[in-house]
């Protein structure tokens, strides 16, 4: 993506690197859309805290982040129990998104048979290898999508096919959560380059508002129109006629179709069935989880702070202090808050999955025809790589 003119990616490995060992580069997007900053990653200790303070984040992006954490920490200690300590260590930042553990599976897999000395190059290679094949899912997803979306336009009312599309999405399931292009945003972004015209509603996403902050910012870099609406408004909006679909990204996807994305979700997909509106899921083969099946039972969900619901980051206004960046407090401090991170939308409830092999029903049929895996649990270990 351009940022002023500048491509850019989400990640990437520093030139220089520091004293003779590699050092990774982030954006700090706890900072976005006030401050764009880069970070530098050092070692697995500052890997796996950027994705857990969220300096990083995104399903994708933080597999990439901890691919290249364990670069880092091999870099420095390429021995079995390193590697082990690790692997533990990154896995454990965050929770519900599958993509985490399913990167460091692929880096361990590819180091462990090596001697200690070739674990880093190696380590190395398959983390660069991770990101590239991120940056190709996400523009095949939209390529999937801008197809959807044509469609959609098409079979409009002819009195309505001169205004634009109206998309609905939550939370931030664009460049930034991925290493480039996105999941969710990418069929929008195909289709504003394609000329088709797009508007964007861009549910704010509370508690940590990924949408206000990070879609906003980023259909803003590319031109895409948009407006923030507040979380609750979608639901108005479509018993209106003002969504033409819903699109989202996904944390970890079953076998049989649930998705599990950023807390509110579960309720955007409700209002859509009720009201018609096709819902989409943008995901890559990467967020598949084909070890389970029910998404509710089986996905674990991230409990991050009270803090992130009781205080609000945002940017101060006024003469004194323009600029600063602050956190205020919105609740009476004795009341408790608790702040589930993500939840299940049901199969039965999503239109359909849009992959980068294609567009499928939510089903364990559709997604077991897609990845050339047999829809029958007792072959979930034969996972397509
Ligand atoms: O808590 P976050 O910001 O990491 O949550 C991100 C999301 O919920 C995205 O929608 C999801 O990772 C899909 S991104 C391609």
């Amino acid at each position: 993506m351009n940022i002023d003119g500048k491509p850019w990616r989400t990640i990437w490995l520093e030139p220089d690197g520091h004293a003779g060992l590699d050092a990774i580069g982030v954006i700090d997007q706890t900072l976005l859309p006030h401050q764009f900053t880069t970070r530098t990653l050092r070692s697995c200790d500052e890997a796996a805290e950027a994705i857990r303070s969220m300096v990083v984040r995104g399903a994708p992006l933080i597999g990439v982040t901890g691919a290249y954490g364990l670069m880092l920490a091999l870099q420095a200690d390429p021995s079995d129990a390193a590697l082990a300590v690790a692997f533990e260590q990154l896995n454990a930042t965050r929770p519900t998104a599958i993509n985490l553990r399913w990167a460091l599976e692929r880096v361990r897999a590819r180091v462990q048979p090596l001697p200690p000395e070739q674990r880093a190059e190696a380590a190395k290679a398959e983390a660069a290898a991770i990101a590239e094949e991120d940056v190709a899912m996400g523009e095949a997803i939209g390529g999937h999508g801008l197809q959807l979306f044509q469609e959609l336009a098409a079979a409009r009312p002819p009195e309505r096919r001169g205004e634009p599309l109206n998309v609905l999405t939550h939370c931030n399931a664009g460049w930034l959560a991925t290493v480039d292009w996105g999941t969710a945003l990418a069929p929008i972004y195909k289709a504003h380059r394609a000329g088709l015209k797009v508007h964007v509603w861009v549910d704010e996403t509370r508690p940590r508002n990924q949408g206000a902050s990070l879609t906003a910012w980023e259909l803003g870099r590319e031109g895409v129109p948009h407006t923030v609406i507040v979380d609750n408004a979608g639901g108005h909006l479509m018993q209106h006629g003002e969504v033409d679909a819903v699109i989202v990204g996904s944390d970890r996807t079953t076998r049989s179709g649930d998705v599990c994305n950023k807390i509110g979700t579960y309720l955007k997909a409700l209002a859509a069935r009720d009201n018609g509106v096709p819902f989409y899921v943008a995901l890559p083969g990467s967020t598949i989880d084909w070890a389970i099946s029910d998404g509710l039972a089986e996905i674990p969900i991230e409990a991050r702070s009270a803090e992130e619901v009781t205080y609000i980051q945002g940017q101060l206004v006024g003469a004194a202090s323009a600029g600063a960046i602050a956190r205020v407090r919105l609740t009476p401090e004795a009341s408790d808050a608790f702040n589930p991170a993500f939840d299940v939308t049901p199969a039965r409830l999503v239109t359909a999955l849009i992959t980068e092999r294609g567009v499928t029903p939510a089903s364990e049929e559709g997604l077991s025809r897609l990845y050339g895996v047999a829809a029958d649990p007792a072959s979930a270990a034969a996972v397509p790589g």
